[in-house]
């Protein structure tokens, strides 16, 4: 997902993606309003391959049921999950630079999986996993309580128009439930290149018993490398921002 793509999809009605074996549809039956759409989007041959070969190796299934994170890495070390990877580039650049920590990556789009296989396997990259599945049917039914010290919230579909402003993935019960899934000092770093999401964001976090780590807007830190589109639209003079609330006990 570039941010060139992020504004074509998000305005249509949901469409299950027929052609998806790995997606099967009883999978998200249990929520009406959802943040995503499951694009009819092909997967390339290369993509449908690496998510065949890599996703028994660091795919966790979905299951109502709590899962022990230190068993799924093999290691205690710090949890931070992403939502929404889009095609992963991001999430392997971040979990490659940073082998202290351990990445839970969420995502639906079963090309984007395909591709971050891919970026794992060429990148001989260890601390990273992938569900692909809802990711608030994730972290509700699957993260246990306390255990994350982040949660990677990047450039969400923004839902552009007043009436689907309901599927906006940032939401009042949605941070509460990240607050409940963040360990004490843990964080939620959202950020976004569309001014109103960017806007509602700040609200509903200030809202919420999160606390900002910043006055408003925070600077981009350090663990958020760029994108090439982020930076292409930055020249043109648009904005990006970056939120980022922590958990204060
Ligand atoms: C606009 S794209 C951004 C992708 C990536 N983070 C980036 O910066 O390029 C948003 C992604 O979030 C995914 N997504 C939206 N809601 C989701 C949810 N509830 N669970 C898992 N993935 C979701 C979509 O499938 C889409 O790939």
């Amino acid at each position: 997902m570039s941010a060139g793509t992020r504004s074509a999809a998000p305005e249509m009605e949901p469409i299950l993606e027929a052609s998806a074996p790995s997606l099967p549809t009883h999978h998200f039956s249990n929520r009406s309003i959802r943040s995503f759409v499951l694009r009819q989007g092909r997967m390339s041959p290369a993509q449908r391959r690496y998510l065949d070969e890599m996703m028994p190796k660091i795919g966790i299934p979905y299951r109502n049921e709590v899962l022990d994170l230190s068993a799924a890495f093999g290691r205690a070390a710090p949890k931070i999950l992403e939502i929404g990877f889009g095609m992963g580039e991001t999430t392997a650049k971040i979990a490659a630079e940073h082998p202290e920590n351990d990445y839970l990556g969420i995502e639906v789009h079963g090309p984007g999986v395909g591709a971050l296989c891919k970026l794992i396997d060429t990148g001989g990259i260890t601390n990273l996993r992938i569900i692909q599945h809802d990711a608030v049917e994730v972290l509700r039914d699957m993260i246990p309580d306390g255990a994350l010290a982040g949660v990677h919230v990047f450039f969400p579909d923004p839902w552009r128009k007043a009436r689907h402003y309901k599927r906006r993935l940032i939401q009042p019960d949605f941070v509460a439930l990240v607050r409940e899934k963040l360990s004490p000092r843990g964080y939620l770093h959202c950020a976004t290149d569309w001014e109103n999401y960017a806007e509602w964001m700040l609200e509903v976090l200030s809202a919420s018993k999160l606390e900002n780590t910043a006055n408003g807007f925070a600077p981009r830190p350090a663990h958020r490398p760029p994108t090439k589109f982020e930076n292409r639209g930055l020249r043109l003079g648009h904005g990006v921002w970056d939120i980022v609330f922590r958990r204060a006990t």
